[in-house]
């Protein structure tokens, strides 16, 4: 049997093998950034730049990378970003990594754009599932929408605020791939050559528009497409946070800060959590490096609530980074699809343990028994 750490040794190798698998819109719409790809570049310069001085003579240890959120335990500090669109990603890639997630002790956030629905992956993702949501304009799709989550076991709701209108994304559409205009030709003619494809991406396409048209009040194919980017191409207010609120019993969290003011913002309308992030570099090309603005944040919500992180990590010495900075718990997103582009079930598996392995291995080189030990005072350098 071939050992998996030896054939990907790391993320960059799943993402090879990923890239030689799948559709190149697939490839294109995963690996993207925005416009330049400048603040993809930067979250991974930035997250490199970060040095940690470790201590020695600690006798032996055994890094300890369990911790607990809103009242879970949690096996490891790494979790799956909501990643929309899973299904043209991997026929069925929801489902391989919640499975993951769940037997690894980590959460999976299932995106509201996903091809699999919430009753098909909560059982699945069991206390591990959590749910991502875009707001819709519609607080009756709203509710809908949010009942169906909690009703699949799913108690984390993250309401992503970043996508004030669908960024210009132009890899994507260099390769055919427009969500505003439905599947174009040169995505098509990519789909006929793997049937599997076609046929994931009519199944979430039918599943999604389905659920839809009763609020679009049309059958219509091209007016449903067209609700359904109005509808969730969605700036939401606070008045908006604050109904949500309202509405959902479980934990909040609120995706997509970067400023500390709106950290603050998010935590007097009762949130939970915020989860720091710039969407994976996704949405505005000159955001700053998601984790040069984590400290600030940190700073300003002084330990009240936890502070996620996302935004290029691919290393487990990045999770220790982004602890060491102040972040209680960290996600990826493109690493777990490269995952499961690459080799299925068995590369979800694989990114994770690539993940927990080099965060263990961090920890040990630090000197770190817990991740509290990772925010030694003075232990952090920075390169220039
Ligand atoms: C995303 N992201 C995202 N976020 C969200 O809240 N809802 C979504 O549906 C999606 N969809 C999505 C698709 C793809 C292909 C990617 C790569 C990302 C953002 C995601 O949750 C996360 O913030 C970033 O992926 C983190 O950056 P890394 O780990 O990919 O570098």
């Amino acid at each position: 049997m071939v050992n998996l750490d030896d054939k990907f040794p790391s993320i960059s190798d799943l993402a090879a093998a990923a890239k030689r698998r799948i559709p190149h819109f697939a490839w294109e719409y995963l690996d993207s950034g925005t416009t330049a790809d400048a603040a993809m570049t930067a979250n991974r310069a930035a997250l490199d730049r970060i040095r940690l001085l470790p201590r020695v003579l600690k006798g032996e240890q055994e890094p300890d990378l369990g911790t607990t959120l809103f009242g879970q335990r949690y096996d490891a500090p790494i979790g799956m970003a909501p990643v929309g669109m899973t299904g043209v990603m991997w026929p069925g890639a929801e489902l391989m990594l919640a499975d993951t997630a769940r037997r690894g002790g980590v959460p999976y956030c299932l995106s509201t754009v996903a091809a699999k629905t919430p009753e098909q992956v909560g059982p699945v993702a069991g206390d591990m599932g959590w749910f991502q949501l875009y707001p819709p304009r519609s607080h009756d799709l709203m509710r809908d929408v949010l009942s169906r989550a909690w009703n699949s076991g799913m108690k984390v709701l993250v309401l992503t605020v970043d996508i004030p209108r669908p960024s210009r994304r132009e890899r994507q559409r260099r390769a055919g791939l427009s969500i505003q205009a439905g599947v174009s030709r040169q995505m098509l003619s990519h789909v006929a050559r793997r049937p599997a494809w076609a046929l994931a991406t009519l199944r979430h396409g039918n599943a999604t528009l389905a659920t839809i048209a009763k609020y679009a009040g049309t059958q219509d194919l091209a007016g449903v497409r067209k609700y359904f980017v109005n509808e969730f191409s969605h700036n939401p207010s606070l008045a908006y946070l604050e109904a949500l609120r309202a509405e959902w019993k479980g934990a909040l969290v609120v995706k997509g800060v970067l400023h500390p003011e709106d950290a603050l913002i998010a935590e007097r309308a009762g949130a939970d959590a915020v989860w720091l992030s710039n969407h994976g570099g996704r949405q505005f090309d000159a955001a700053p490096a998601a984790i040069t603005a984590l400290p600030p944040v940190v700073q300003a919500l002084g330990g009240r609530l936890p502070v996620l992180f996302d935004s290029g990590i691919r290393y487990g010495g990045d999770i220790a980074r982004a602890i060491a900075l102040g972040a209680d718990f960290c996600f990826a997103g493109r690493p777990f699809l490269y995952g499961a582009a690459a080799a299925g079930q068995a590369g979800a598996d694989q990114a994770l343990h690539i993940l927990t392995d080099d965060l263990r291995n961090s920890m040990a080189q630090f000197g770190a028994q817990t991740l509290t030990d990772l925010r030694r005072p003075g232990a952090i350098l920075m390169e220039a």
